[in-house]
């Protein structure tokens, strides 16, 4: 059984492989899908909202021929408002589904599904803690517009403290030979100590910086997030986040020619409109390529996975 958990779990040569499937599924996907998955069904449980990730996910495995059971807002319409215990809604809806994707607002709560549940466990984003599927969607996002992973040149911007997206994404670019990380925020809201003791320790080159033009005349990728007002303490600390950091026009002219800009998204003010037209705008490419990226993790985790990740087999699935 294949759990996805945490971007720690996954190595250099399982994410080449997981590439290369989406590149797989992505024409697929173009040719009206795949019957590789028929008769599974897929659970998607998310206590805290989602449009991405929730819609990626059932698509992936509905053009994959699965079946999928949904509850968009579990934290109201399941048994969790009558005082079931995550653990017990785990065992249950595994016994209706073959693979469970959920998102939660608790750091950990994947990893205490995963551990009463019979099938695997999928992590959807657990509140402040990961969202390894987005940050896998992310590198595969750069490898495709970079062309390559290891040597870039990485700013994370904004909300780095409680942006899961962010932690996953840091891990995972750790992997790779020669990467250098910028992390710009508001001085309320840093890159945590845990991302960076990681870093220190897999001797990753990395920068805590303030000045947002200094470092966009450099980067390869300028990620940006949003200030995520539902996690802060209260309404102060969040006014003195949000608005501090904006890609407009301004910030355009000083990137580079060959660089992209990526937003896990929803955005909220941080990135102007007018931005969008730029073809250094890669936001929404990146929101697709969710689709193919979960199309290879729930095949990978489930056990016709085996096929999959035999490049062989699957490019016989091409003819
Ligand atoms: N990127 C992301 O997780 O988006 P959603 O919250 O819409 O799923």
């Amino acid at each position: 059984m294949y759990h996805v958990l945490s971007a720690h779990q996954f190595d250099r040569g399982q994410m080449d492989e997981l590439f290369k499937t989406a590149e797989i599924m992505e024409f697929n996907a173009r040719k009206g899908g795949l019957n590789l998955l028929g008769g599974k069904i897929m659970a998607a449980l998310f206590f805290e909202p989602s449009t991405r990730t929730r819609f990626s996910f059932e698509s992936a495995m509905m053009r994959l021929g699965g079946q999928v059971i949904s509850t968009e807002n579990a934290a109201q319409f399941s048994s969790a408002i009558k005082g079931e215990t995550l653990e017990d809604s785990i065992r249950v809806i595994s016994s209706y589904a073959d693979v469970i994707v959920m998102r939660h607002n608790e750091v950990g709560a994947a990893m205490r599904a995963a551990k009463v549940a019979t099938v695997p466990v999928i992590n959807a984003g657990d509140g402040a803690g990961e969202h390894p599927t987005q940050a896998l969607l992310d590198l595969y996002t750069i490898q495709k517009e970079i062309g390559r992973i290891d040597g870039v040149k990485v700013a994370m911007v904004g909300d780095l403290t409680y942006g899961r997206t962010v932690h996953s994404l840091a891990y995972l670019l750790a992997k790779y030979e020669g990467v250098t990380m910028y992390f710009v925020s508001p001085e309320n809201c840093p890159v945590p100590e845990k991302v960076k003791a990681f870093l220190d320790e897999q001797g990753v080159v990395y920068f805590e910086e303030t000045d947002l033009g200094r470092v966009a005349e450099v980067v390869d990728v300028l990620y940006m997030t949003r200030i995520q007002k539902e996690r802060f303490p209260d309404e102060a600390e969040y006014t003195k986040a949000a608005g501090v950091y904006k890609i407009d026009a301004g910030v355009l002219e000083l990137m580079k020619k060959q660089s992209i800009i990526l937003h896990p998204l929803p955005r909220a003010g941080e990135i102007s409109p007018e931005v969008d037209s730029d073809s250094r705008a890669a936001y929404f490419r990146q929101a697709k390529n969710g689709v193919y990226i979960r199309m290879a993790l729930l095949a990978y985790c489930l056990e016709e996975g085996r096929v999959v990740r035999d490049t062989s087999a699957l490019e016989s699935l091409l003819k």
